[in-house]
């Protein structure tokens, strides 16, 4: 029994060693064109946003281990697809994405939740969110102002 145990053991740990030589693509491109708002809006950005979308990940130690890098890899490979802010120029005029960032962060889908638990100080407090939605959806705050102007 214990000759099994330390077998599997071993092949455990062989194929944990294995599959660290299946590489993840872990690249920075060149930032093209910077998101260009307010400054205040862009830390926001840079604090919670920019590790996933945009082309300055900074590449955290367990994107290093596999096979957390290739999940790693493969959530900054979709962000980035979805929304870069290196490449401003090419999501700035889509009016629907932008009303995205401002509900996808509202409703605490962004940043997503294994990555707050590695970087806490991601997490956006109400202040964050209410700054976002001004710069991102200014017209849901007119909407906020006339349901006001009802009761
Ligand atoms: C850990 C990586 C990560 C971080 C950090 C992150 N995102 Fe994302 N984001 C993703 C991935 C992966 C997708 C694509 C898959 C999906 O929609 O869930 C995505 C998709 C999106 C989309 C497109 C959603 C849609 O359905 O059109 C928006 C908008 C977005 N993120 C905004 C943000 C904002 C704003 C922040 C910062 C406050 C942020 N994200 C932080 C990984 C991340």
């Amino acid at each position: 029994m214990k000759k099994i145990l330390l077998l599997v053991s071993a092949a455990v740990a062989l194929a944990l060693i294995a599959i660290q030589l299946v590489p993840a693509e872990r690249s920075n491109p060149p930032v093209l064109a910077d998101f260009d708002g307010p400054d205040a809006v862009k830390e926001i950005l840079r604090t919670s946003c920019y590790d996933c979308h945009s082309n300055e990940t900074v590449w955290p130690w367990y994107s290093y281990v596999a096979p957390v890098s290739w999940s790693v890899a493969e959530h900054v490979r979709e962000a980035r697809e979805e929304l870069n802010f290196s490449d401003w120029a090419s999501f700035r005029g889509d009016a629907h994405l932008m009303e995205e960032i401002y509900e996808e962060t509202k409703e605490g889908h962004m940043p997503i939740g294994s990555y707050l638990r590695m970087h806490p100080g991601a997490k956006l407090s109400e202040a964050q969110l209410a700054v976002l939605k001004a710069y991102f959806y200014p017209e849901g705050s007119e909407h906020d102002e006339h349901e006001h102007e009802h009761d």
